[in-house]
């Protein structure tokens, strides 16, 4: 009998670190539903559909979903869309984020700034996650030998302090919340929660301020002494989702090259 591949959903799969988990996941097994709020079906040298190309060279089924992770009102047909074509989800990936339009000091951090990476980065995933866990705890129900996984994407801004982006750090604290809440309520469905913490890795995000990176990583700031990649998360969801860690749910991976070490 062939065996089956798992399916994940991967949000803000276009790019970036999205990308890279889309294809360590397919190289591990699982097909991808990849939702992004850019959606070019023409352009496939960069997006949705350039990832859609390179996981179905790696031999994984990729649907492309267009979707903002801030509407609530797209979640129910983002699941719907899943299970008509795949049937099932294995794993939901909460990556999808952005980064504040200017750096503002936080004594001038406007509101309109701070609703919208709320809105996008905590608001959003808090909520798709919750029509996920369900739509999960109704397919466990069915299938008890399911072993479904979470993962939220938050960041070491969690707990480092950037006064020039104050709302993406709440917005990180909140996720990193979020992740907590979730392991602690859906452990006794056997629905596994982790939180995956990048530290400084190069995609456009960061594109802005490489310069200043570069220098501070040279310095010494990142004790790995180089970027991270998309592939490095990629690398440590694949772990995570193995199996290895099952008896570790509401776990927090760093993936920041050694910058969650205080050294004197
Ligand atoms: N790059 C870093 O150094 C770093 C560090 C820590 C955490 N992170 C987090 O990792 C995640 C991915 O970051 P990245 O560096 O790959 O960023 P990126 O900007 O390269 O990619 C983000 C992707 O998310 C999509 N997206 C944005 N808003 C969306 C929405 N409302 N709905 C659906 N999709 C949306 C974008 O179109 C893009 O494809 C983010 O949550 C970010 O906060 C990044």
């Amino acid at each position: 009998m062939v065996k089956q591949r798992k399916c994940a959903i991967v949000t803000g799969a276009g790019q970036g670190i999205g990308r890279g988990i889309v294809i360590e996941l397919v190289k591990n097994g699982f097909d991808v539903a990849g939702v992004d709020i850019i959606y070019q079906p023409d352009n496939k040298e960069k997006g949705l559909f350039e990832v859609k190309q390179q996981a179905e060279k790696l031999g994984g089924s990729f649907l492309a979903i267009g979707a903002d992770i801030s509407d609530l009102n797209s979640h129910k047909k983002i699941v719907e869309q899943i299970v008509a074509k795949f049937g099932r989800i294995n794993l939901l990936v909460n990556n999808a984020g952005v980064a504040p339009r200017q750096r503002l000091d936080i004594l001038e951090t406007t509101a309109e700034s701070y609703d919208r990476v709320m809105s996008i980065n905590a608001r959003g995933p808090f909520f798709l996650t919750q029509q996920v866990a369900n739509f999960m705890i109704q397919q466990k129900q069915k299938d008890q030998n399911l072993m479904p996984y979470i993962i939220f994407i938050s960041s070491i801004s969690a707990y480092v302090s950037s006064p020039s982006r104050a709302e993406y750090c709440l917005s990180k604290a909140a996720v990193s919340a979020a992740a907590t809440i979730y392991a602690d309520r859906l452990a006794e469905f056997g629905i596994n929660v982790y939180q995956i913490r990048p530290g400084i890795i190069l995609t456009d995000m960061t594109a802005v301020v490489k310069q200043k990176y570069d220098k501070l990583i040279a310095e010494g700031l990142v004790p790995q002494k180089r970027w991270g990649y998309p592939e490095d998360v990629g690398k440590a969801v694949s772990a995570l989702v193995s199996g290895g860690f099952d008896y570790s749910t509401g776990a927090v991976i760093e993936v920041s090259g050694g910058m969650n070490i205080h050294h004197l």
